[in-house]
Order: structure tokens, then sequence, then C-alpha cells
């Protein structure tokens, strides 16, 4: 599976300003800064950065009032104080073994590996939250646990790409930061689909299963777009309670004992007299409404015919770049998001 994600990265990686003229120095800054802040939030401030230390040797010679006042509003700033730390520790050139880089102040486990595999191509994986949730979905395990962690840590081990271990942690960094995400999947686009259990399970996103703040049900749910020769069918809502007057897509509850393919078969049938017989699934979505939350199967379907169609709902075949003329719940803009990446 190395080439697909390879390949996918390389079309699909995000531009960031540490991706450009790499040292061991450069990658990290980038890594301390990356520390429990958000990428965006970065990269103004990398920047101001490697613009006023661009190298090892310049941040060395360089005095803490000036350093601090760079990192002024990026928080956590006993990070600064130990990259200020550090580089007195450094000699000449950045260190390039685990030993020697783990006994820097502000470089732990994660840090550590991810320098090594980054900066120096050494067969180590950084795993940060969105490889460790990628990890627990290609192996299919729900429960968070010590145990399942090691599984997941010793799986990314072994198959880390010995040939290029740093764009290969990037590449599962990039996957998790844009179609693997906490709360919603693009999983036909993803590279890995064909060796993630969760993925066959039509509902990645229990993988590992959130922790649920508040006791709400959560209802699963399965959506399918139902296409016809370029045309979209969406429906309005009668249920005068919750979202009345709204338009989607065809779907409901998936039952027990069914799978969400099933499920929307049946759904699209009693909604609307068609019959699909290939749903091709798409992604997966949670969102929480005040009451309950829905964890969506989001499916495409093409009938061979709509001869059948029947529907006792307002109804209307449409054509997607229209869908935005009609008021639609909260979930299906996350859906609209899925079916942008499609094309
Ligand atoms: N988060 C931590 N390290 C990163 C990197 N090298 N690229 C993108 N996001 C990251």
């Amino acid at each position: 599976m190395h080439s697909e994600l390879l390949n996918w990265f390389y079309q699909n990686k995000r531009n960031l300003p540490w991706r450009r003229g790499r040292t061991p120095y450069r990658v990290w800054v980038s890594e301390i800064m990356l520390q429990q802040t958000q990428v965006n939030t970065v990269i103004p401030y990398y920047k101001k950065w490697i613009k006023k230390y661009p190298t090892l040797k310049s941040f060395k010679e360089s005095n803490f009032d000036d350093v601090i006042k760079i990192w002024e509003g990026l928080g956590y700033y006993s990070r600064c104080h130990n990259m200020f730390n550090a580089a007195k520790l450094i000699n000449s050139t950045f260190p390039n073994n685990y030993d020697d880089l783990i006994n820097l102040p502000g470089i732990g486990d994660y840090t550590a590996k991810t320098i090594l595999a980054i900066a120096f191509k050494k067969n180590f994986v950084g795993i940060d939250t969105n490889l460790e949730r990628i990890g627990y979905r290609i192996l299919g395990l729900k429960t968070k646990t010590k145990r399942n962690k090691k599984r997941v840590v010793e799986y990314l081990e072994k198959n880390q790409c010995a040939n290029n271990p740093g764009d290969y942690n990037e590449a599962l960094m990039d996957l998790g930061s844009s179609l693997c995400k906490a709360s919603i999947t693009y999983c036909n686009q993803c590279p890995l689909k064909k060796i993630c259990k969760a993925y066959t399970s039509s509902s990645p996103i229990l993988y590992p299963t959130p922790k649920v703040p508040k006791k709400i049900p959560i209802y699963d749910i399965a959506v399918s777009v139902v296409e016809y020769q370029n045309k979209i069918l969406i429906t309005r809502r009668q249920n005068k309670n919750f979202l009345p007057g709204l338009w989607e897509f065809p779907g409901g509850k998936i039952e027990k004992n069914e799978t969400a393919t099933q499920a929307i078969i049946r759904e699209v049938k009693e909604e609307t007299n068609l019959t699909v017989s290939n749903p091709i699934f798409l992604g997966n979505i949670t969102h929480k409404y005040s009451h309950f939350g829905v964890n969506i199967s989001f499916f495409i379907s093409f009938p061979k015919s709509i001869k059948s169609f029947n529907s006792s709902q307002e109804y209307r075949w449409i054509r997607i770049k229209n869908i935005l003329n009609y008021p639609l719940p909260k979930a299906n803009h996350k859906m609209l998001d899925i079916l942008k990446k499609l094309d």
C-alpha cells in the first residue's frame, strides 16, 4: 500500500512552508511549533521565525528576548524556553539519532521520531492523533485501550515505508487532516480503503468510538444521493417537530441486524419505489443536533430506470449545482463536502 498512499500524497499534499527548504533544524522548529497547535496557526509564526533565524547557527546566536517576542501569541511558552536551551546544547550539527534527540529539552518520543523520519529519512514513525486514528480504522479497532494503542503502534511501525519514511509519515498526517478526519470521512477518495477494516463497516467514524460527552441518543442512519441522468433527487421533510420544511436526500434509520447498504436499498425503495442495486459508499459523517446525534453512512446510487418512481413527499430532481437554493439540514452540508471531493 506504500505506493498508493505516496502517490496520493504527491498529488494532494498540503503546501506548507516547512516543507520547503528543509533542514533538520527547520524540521525541529516546525515540529515544536506544531505540538498542541493547529497547522494554520503555526504558519505565520514559522515564517517569521525562519526569516529571522534561517539556520541553527543564527538561532544559537540569538538572545532570548527576541526569540520570545516571535513566539508571542503562539501559547505554551515553555516550548520556546526549551528550544532556546536546546540550541545551546546542540553543537554545530543537529543530532541525528534517537538518544541524543530525546535528551534535548522539549523533545519527547513523538517529536524525536518525527524528526528522524522527516529530516533524516530514518525508519521511525511519529504517531500523532491523526496517525493513531488511521491505525485504529485500518485495523478495525473500536475501543480505545492501551492494548489497542499498542497494536496500532506496532502496525504503523511495521508498515512504515523504509525507503521513504518522512513522506510516508507526512502522507498519513495529511490523510488524517483531509480524508480520514475524526468526525467526517471521505472514504471513496482514500488510497487505503482496500486495506481498511473500518471502511468495510460503512461507519468508520466509530473506529475508535468517540467519547460522547452528554447522554444523548445517537441514531445510525443511511442516506443516499440518488442520481439519474445527471440529476439528483431531493425530498422535503414533513416532520413538523424537527427540521420542518428542509430538503434532504432519501434515507433513514438503520434497523438492528441490517447493514448500512441493506438499509439504504430498503429506504430508497420505501420512499421512492426505486430499486437501487449497488449503492456506493462515499463516506461517514457525525453531527449533533440539540437532543440527539446522527451517525450517517453516506452513499450514492444510480437507479437503472425511474419509471417506477413514486413519492408521497414533495420532491425535485435537480442539478447538483443548484442544491444551495434549497434549505438543508446542517448534516447535509457535510454531505455536500463529500460530494465536492468526487469531481
Ligand atoms: N503536524 C505535525 N507535524 C506535521 C507536518 N510535518 N506536516 C503537517 N502537519 C503536521
